[in-house]
């Protein structure tokens, strides 16, 4: 299934496969989010706001270690842990 992935900031909006992550499809996308570790979502350097589409069931364990419950009530996740599913706006 194909799903769009609006990046709001960088006016692009691409569509690719579901079930990829998010900073995989950036990168494809030539849209820079930072990813200190490597993408092994060890430091939370990739966190994005979602602003549309933010499926809060599938947040992941290492998303709920590295940011804080303030920041993923207001939408954020980590790129590269976010796996998406539905078509999504992000932030950068
Ligand atoms: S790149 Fe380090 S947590 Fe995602």
């Amino acid at each position: 299934m194909t799903i769009k992935v609006n990046f709001k900031k960088s006016d692009k909006i691409v569509e690719v496969f579901s079930g990829r992550s998010l900073l995989s499809i950036a990168r494809e996308s030539n849209v820079f989010i930072p990813s200190p570790c490597g993408g092994n979502a060890r430091c939370g350097g990739c966190r994005v706001k979602i602003l549309e589409g933010n499926d809060l069931e599938d947040i992941s364990a290492e998303e709920y270690l590295r940011l804080k419950d303030e920041e993923i009530e207001k939408g954020f996740r980590l790129a590269c842990s976010y796996i998406v599913k539905e078509d999504i706006e992000v932030e950068v």
